[in-house]
């Protein structure tokens, strides 16, 4: 596990993406070396049974696309999407479904690929949802897990990178659906403007 080095500024494309885009938390060189070394981990971990990854859409999306061509494996890929009741800046833990899976889990090695973990509520509703699947082992590799906000246990095997509590946008991370194209992670600097 790595802690962000970061860095203050905020660049051309953030720039342009709005004046809610704040400091840079984890940048763009920091995200591509982590994410080498995730997919290798997990290439090692899973060199006799190659796993079916699972990621959680929307936010997932851009570390999926990338952590996926860093797994030297035939990895099989699949999405859910989710939505959690409640404010756009806090979940209530309780979690719709809103696109299943489309490959059975009996017997598949499955590594949920997950943007950020807050609360961890998503997260520990999915592995009860996913478990009752059947599948051969289910582990979860986080980007990026708040610090101190988990309720609870989790049983996270890979995480990128461990950050304070703020609100966070970009390399897939959204604020109301915006700022998931940016190539770091920022902080929102204006909480307010996304909706509550
Ligand atoms: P949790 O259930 O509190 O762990 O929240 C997890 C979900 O909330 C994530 O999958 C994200 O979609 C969303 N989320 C939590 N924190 C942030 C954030 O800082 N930026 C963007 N989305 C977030
Ligand atoms: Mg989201």
């Amino acid at each position: 596990m790595t802690t962000p080095a970061g860095d203050a500024s905020v660049g051309p494309a953030a720039t342009r993406l709005g004046s809610s885009v704040g400091p840079v938390v984890v940048g763009a060189e920091d995200l591509r070396r982590r994410v080498a070394e995730l997919g290798a981990a997990i290439t090692a971990d899973y060199a006799e049974h190659p796993p079916l990854l699972v990621g959680v859409l929307k936010g997932a999306f851009v570390f999926m696309s990338d952590l996926s061509r860093a797994i030297d494996l035939p990895v099989d890929v699949d999405f859910m999407a989710v939505s959690s009741y409640g404010s756009a800046t806090r979940t209530s833990g309780v979690v719709r479904i809103v696109k299943d899976l489309d490959a059975d889990l009996s017997g598949r090695h499955v590594v949920v690929v997950e943007d950020i973990v807050d609360s961890g509520l998503t997260l520990s509703y999915l592995q009860r949802y996913l478990m009752a699947r059947g599948p051969a082992s289910l582990a979860v590799c986080a980007l990026l897990v708040k610090e101190g906000q988990q309720r609870a246990p989790l049983d996270l095997r890979y995480v990128g990178f461990r950050i304070p509590a703020d609100f966070v946008v970009g390399y897939g991370l959204d604020a109301d659906e915006r700022l998931r194209n940016l190539d770091a992670i920022h902080v929102l600097a204006d909480p307010s403007s996304s909706p509550s």
